[in-house]
């Protein structure tokens, strides 16, 4: 129970209710695209355009969602995508998004921007995979205390993202005045004060120099796996396997950043063609369905992230909200794997899907 109520059934009415809870600004912020939010609709255009392929009849009385990723066996394939300032989203903030996450056996990653410390986050959410996502800021010896705090909190994976060197303009976001207090940033706490900063004076942190060296040199001082997050090109995913990254995330931010590149399930399968032999690829931007999990995966992903639904359930309910929004993906993920005569997650392959 939240106190709007007990949670929605579906994922569709938890967006109407985190839009009803949610301040304006904190509403603008989480649902805002770039410029004319053209890639933001893409994304889940191009989910909707891929249509699956049954093979029924076939034995789908028992289901298995579990794949494995960056040499580890998980239960299922889902991520909650790292995303900034949770705690304005809801009081539980990052550690009742990992408490959820972990509940639901979702990976859970954690953003440099989070509104609480890495250490923080393991001490109240207890046991469950995390990754730590990184901007690298300008303040390297700050960039590299911050990934050993997560190392040393128990953190497994270094997600580098390299599609926000500066921050993309966000209309609604803008209008709606909303900004942030530094004290609520730890990766910021001593950079000014008490002040109140828009978005854009916080990710002026950022690096904006960032070479494919740097993120090889950065990853491999910190001992953990490489992930490089925000890539839409094989020629990007070839560069990031150079530089020492075990996986790739195909992603456009949800459509935050670079208005008018390719929606993520466009841009996937060329990367997996690349890549796939050699790294793991994840996507993110658009997934809404379970549907939409078994396309990705249809389509070569070793996992998927989900953004903004995760904040929806953060937003309806907390920790309780989070798990309870990765419950009803994987509940049609499973649905999904039965119409579609495909009981083995690990075995959908581009058969099971036709491309627009
Ligand atoms: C409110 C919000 C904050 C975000 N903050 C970050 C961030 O701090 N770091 C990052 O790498 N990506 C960030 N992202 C992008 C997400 O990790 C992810 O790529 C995107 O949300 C996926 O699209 P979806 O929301 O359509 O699922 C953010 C996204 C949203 C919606």
């Amino acid at each position: 129970m939240s106190a709007a109520g007990p949670l929605p059934a579906t994922i569709p009415e938890l967006a109407e209710r985190a839009a009803e809870i949610l301040e304006p600004d904190v509403l603008a912020y989480v649902e805002g695209g770039s410029a004319d939010e053209l890639t933001l609709r893409a994304n889940l255009a191009a989910w909707a355009a891929v249509a699956l392929l049954p093979r029924l009849p076939a034995d789908v009385a028992v289901r298995d969602p579990s794949v494995s990723f960056l040499g580890r066996e998980r239960p299922h394939p889902l991520i909650a995508a790292p995303m900034a300032y949770q705690r304005r989203v809801h009081p539980e903030g990052e550690a009742g998004a990992a408490r959820g996450a972990a509940a639901a056996r979702a990976v859970y990653c954690l953003s440099t921007l989070a509104t609480s410390t890495a250490a923080e986050v393991t001490a109240a959410a207890g046991p469950g995979p995390r990754w730590f996502q990184l901007y690298v800021l300008r303040d390297r010896g700050r960039t590299r205390d911050l990934v050993s705090a997560a190392a040393e909190a128990g953190f497994e994976a270094l997600v580098i993202t390299v599609d926000l060197p500066v921050l993309a303009t966000r209309d609604r976001e803008l209008r709606s005045g909303f900004a942030l207090i530094t004290e609520d940033i730890p990766a910021l706490r001593d950079r000014a004060g008490g002040d109140v900063v828009t978005p854009r004076q916080t990710t002026d942190h950022i690096d904006a120099s960032l070479t494919w060296e740097d993120v090889a040199s950065i990853a491999a001082a910190s001992g953990l796996p490489l992930v490089v997050k925000g890539l839409l090109t094989p020629e990007a995913a070839r560069l990031a396997a150079e530089h020492g990254a075990a996986a790739v995330v195909v992603s456009n931010h949800g459509g935050r950043q670079l208005d008018t590149v390719p929606a993520a399930a466009e841009a996937l399968p060329a990367v997996v063609e690349a890549v796939g032999d050699h790294l793991d690829v994840f996507v993110d931007g658009g997934i809404r369905r379970g549907t939409d999990v078994l396309k990705a995966l249809a389509l070569g992903a070793s996992g998927v992230m989900v953004g903004r639904p995760v904040l929806w359930g953060l937003a309806a309910g907390g920790a309780a909200g989070v798990q309870h929004v990765l419950e009803l993906l994987l509940g049609e993920l499973d649905l999904a794997l039965a119409l579609s005569g495909c009981p083995q997650a690990r075995e959908a392959d581009p058969g099971l899907v036709r491309r627009p």
